[in-house]
């Protein structure tokens, strides 16, 4: 009773973020890689934090003080009826990125599981996320809750409006994570992909349409592992993604430089304008040679593999 431990898987989306805001489908891989909580009775009379989580280099993130993961540990704790003050200890294997990892909604996610052992709660899988999703209302103002879905449930699979279709690889693929070093708000590109949306409505529902038609495909060519094709679904997606306008030049110039050498398919992933692109490389010898491209270039990253 004294302590609780949870953890969230860290995600990456492979097709369709910011569409899915707008309740198309998108397609999400948990990674390996968790972040963890730890929570205990705290000695004072408030909840205090230790931040032991790990970061890119390039991101420049600060420790999370207790100040910053308030908000967002009275969302989960008012919704679960807690009133005791906790020790929360943050940690885990996932590297933390500008955006773009799902390292809030793992925090989250890790949490309510944290407090669920602690405190004997007996909560479901499905009310583990819902929780988490209240958290991430906190920062990120209307989220899908595709990040949150991914950090609960892991795996690979199709999300369209709060459900799941899970998607079987017929054997796990070596991915390139690569940071670019700037960060944004995903608030701030939400509204921002709303307001081109009221702004020029015909421009975005073509783009839509253009969408919907590829996500389609993907899930396919990801069900038959046809992964030439799907690198190629990612190429097309970071355009449509680009007239969006949710990329930006250090994000184009990486997808670039993952193609050269030899990428099937590179994209942003997450909230774009920063954060992290994801390219498909299948093979170890593949993997290396694009991560070190991206290294050469000054790009951090991080090779690992989805499933
Ligand atoms: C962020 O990881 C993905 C976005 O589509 C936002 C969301 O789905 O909530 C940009």
């Amino acid at each position: 009773m004294h302590t609780g431990h949870g953890y969230g898987f860290g995600k990456t989306i492979l097709f369709g973020e910011h569409f899915v805001v707008h309740g198309l489908p998108g397609i999400v891989s948990a990674l390996q890689q968790t972040l963890t909580v730890q929570v205990k009775k705290s000695d004072t009379e408030k909840h205090a934090t230790a931040d032991n989580s790990i970061r890119f280099n390039s991101t420049k993130i600060r420790k999370f003080t207790t100040k910053m993961a308030l908000p967002r540990i009275t969302a989960i704790t008012n919704l679960l009826k807690i009133n005791t003050p906790l020790h929360i200890t943050f940690g885990g294997t996932l590297k933390i990125a500008n955006h773009g990892m799902g390292a809030s909604a793992a925090n989250l996610v890790a949490l309510a599981r944290a407090l669920n052992a602690m405190f004997k709660l007996n909560l479901t899988n499905e009310q583990i996320n819902n929780a988490a999703y209240e958290g991430e209302k906190i920062d990120h103002g209307t989220p899908s809750g595709i990040d949150n879905t991914a950090a609960t449930y892991g795996g690979t699979f199709l999300f369209e409006r709060n459900t799941i279709t899970p998607i079987h690889l017929k054997q796990p693929l070596e991915i390139v994570l690569a940071e670019s070093g700037k960060s944004t708000s995903t608030k701030t590109v939400i509204n921002s992909v709303k307001k081109l949306k009221e702004e020029k409505p015909k421009y975005v529902e073509e783009i839509f349409k253009n969408y919907k038609d590829l996500v389609k495909n993907a899930y396919t060519a990801l069900q038959n592992f046809d992964i030439k094709v799907v690198g190629s679904l990612m190429d097309k997606n970071h355009e449509l993604l680009k007239q969006l306008t949710v990329s930006c030049k250090e994000l184009d110039k990486m997808v670039l430089i993952a193609k050269n050498s030899g990428a099937l398919g590179a994209k942003l992933t997450g909230t774009g304008r920063g954060g992290l692109i994801v390219a498909l490389t299948p093979g170890k010898d593949l993997q290396n040679k694009v991560s070190h491209a991206l290294e050469q270039k000054g790009f951090e990253t991080l090779k690992t593999t989805i499933q």
